[in-house]
């Protein structure tokens, strides 16, 4: 149930302007924009609207502190150093900025907390790379002496999404800095607010003005400027993949500049009757329900063995039942409402489609509460390859089981998707496990867990869900360019 007796007044909102050049100000435009509390459908505050004007600003002041500025004759290492202060004001922080990311987002604070160690981890990773990132020397044919320089890509877009802010965040500024570019990020519409306190600490830490600038605004407008702008010189970007697309075609359309791309997912989450049947209802309760439901990489298709079917629904419909939904800021809570109206349409659209296409809904599927944008766990078994529920990214607290009866039959299907973000296997047979991690076409492949995440070990999709990886020494990949340079002996 929705107790959420939380006064927003004991939650610090922070900074509301644009961050451009290190300077707090309004949008050229003077507007500003409501942004909720999901848990309540309440307006929290106002921010500032960028556009494309804004962007313009924001791009020249980060060029000028690429090219001329302070940033530009940093050593590696004391970039290394600023990321580490930087690691170190979040940690002094982080229950003010957990506090703020729930309020903003509606995820359990636990689970901001769970968010923001990661979020410093990712930093601290980076900070460390800043000093190691380098070339190599090339034994080329004649009187030459040939290495390589991985420089800064330049000035980089970064575009994010509102189901992990803080997060999205650090996986995109961390590389991006340590590397050496300048960056213009604009936050989700949904969720301005965690971001733009970062954005505080970016400044408290001691980096130069233009090296990091934030924008609060909207995909359409400020988004797409940033896109389509001819001064930027790669664009990262994490949501769906209807923008994805928009955003390589703004690229094509413009200077051509880099893209990398984390898109949508409908992982298929793979459990055989030899598994550890309760680490598999574990595990596959979490891979769905967690964050609400809203993970790139949640495991939407869950695909069990004929052989213990029914049991596996049952146990997993039991779970589902006792999901803890409700305020936020419960430390009991382990799910919160979804990110907006909008999210909350969606899913529930999803949830008719699927009972109206003939998957049998055990539990859930209606809205919890009054008010907020509560929806109770929901399982439906029965769930065919065909259907809406099978295909399309749900972001939402929706569980579909699917039946499968040999490992031959279960790859095929699993790969049935325009989808490849993730995979999960649970088995104790060490040869099921190495035939669905090999033949998974899907950037990550989970054996006996779900949503295990470490800034060393690469992120990112094959197929439509996305190009490019994230996190790790890939990552770095990503944010620099190789320069050949050839001397005559
Ligand atoms: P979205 O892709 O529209 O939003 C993500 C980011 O892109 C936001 O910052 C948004 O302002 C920006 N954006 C939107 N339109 C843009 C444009 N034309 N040019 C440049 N930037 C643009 O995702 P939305 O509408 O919030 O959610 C829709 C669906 O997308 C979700 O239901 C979910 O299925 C999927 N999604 C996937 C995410 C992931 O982690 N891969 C994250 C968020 C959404
Ligand atoms: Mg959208």
């Amino acid at each position: 149930m929705v107790t959420a007796k939380e006064p927003q007044q004991q939650v610090k909102i922070g900074p509301t302007r644009l961050l451009i050049n290190n300077e707090w100000i309004e949008s050229v435009s003077g507007r500003r924009f409501e942004t909720i509390n999901p848990a309540t459908g309440e307006v929290i505050c106002t921010v500032a609207e960028a556009d494309a004007p804004d962007v313009d600003k924001a791009v020249k002041a980060a060029r000028t502190a690429f090219t001329s500025g302070e940033w530009a004759k940093l050593s590696a290492a004391r970039r290394g150093d600023l990321l580490y202060k930087l690691a170190d004001l979040i940690a002094q922080n982080i229950d003010e900025l957990a506090r703020l990311e729930t309020l903003d987002n509606g995820k359990p604070l636990q689970d901001s907390l769970g968010d923001l160690q990661l979020v410093i981890a990712c930093y601290r990773y980076y900070a460390g790379w800043a000093d190691k990132v380098q070339g190599k020397t090339i034994p080329i044919s004649g009187p030459y002496f040939c290495y390589t320089r991985h420089e800064p890509v330049g000035v980089v877009g970064q575009i994010i999404p509102w189901n992990f802010p803080l997060l999205m965040q650090a996986w995109k500024l961390a590389p991006a800095l340590a590397t050496g570019n300048t960056v213009v990020l604009k936050t989700a519409e949904q969720t301005p607010l965690s971001a733009l306190r970062v954005g505080e600490l970016i400044v408290e830490a001691g980096f130069p003005p233009g090296v990091v600038n934030i924008l609060s605004g909207y995909g359409p407008t400020a988004g797409a400027a940033i896109a389509h702008h001819r001064d930027i010189d790669k664009v990262a970007f994490t949501g769906s993949t209807e923008v994805g697309h928009l955003i390589m075609e703004a690229a094509a359309k413009s200077n051509l500049k880099r893209v990398t791309l984390e898109l949508g997912g409908k992982s298929p989450n793979i459990v055989f009757a030899d598994a550890d049947f309760d680490a598999a209802i574990a595990g596959a309760h979490d891979a769905i329900f967690f964050n609400q439901g809203q993970c790139c990489c949640a495991g939407s298709r869950l695909f069990v063995e004929e052989k213990c079917y029914d049991d596996f629904v049952a146990k997993s419909v039991e779970k589902a039942q006792n999901r803890i939904v409700g305020d936020p800021f419960d430390g009991n809570t382990q799910q919160g409402p979804q990110v907006d109206k909008d999210q909350f349409d969606k899913v529930m659209s999803y949830i008719e489609s699927g009972m109206r296409q003939g998957a049998q809904r055990l539990c859930g599927g209606n809205r919890v509460g009054d008010k907020g944008f509560f929806i109770a766990p929901t399982v439906f078994a029965d769930v065919h390859d065909d259907m809406q529920i099978a295909q399309e990214e749900i972001f939402g607290p929706v569980m579909s089981i699917i039946k499968f009866r040999d490992i031959e039959e279960v790859i095929q299907r699993a790969n049935n998707t325009m989808y490849g973000l993730a995979a999960a296997v649970w088995t104790k047979d060490i040869s099921k496990a190495h035939a669905i991690a090999n033949n998974v076409r899907a950037g990550t492949v989970w054996v006996n867990c779900y949503d295990v995440f470490d800034p060393a070990a690469p992120f990112g999709g094959f197929k439509q869900s996305g190009m490019g990886r994230e996190l790790g020494e890939y990552g770095l990949q990503q944010y620099t360019e190789v320069k050949t340079v050839t001397i005559k002996l």
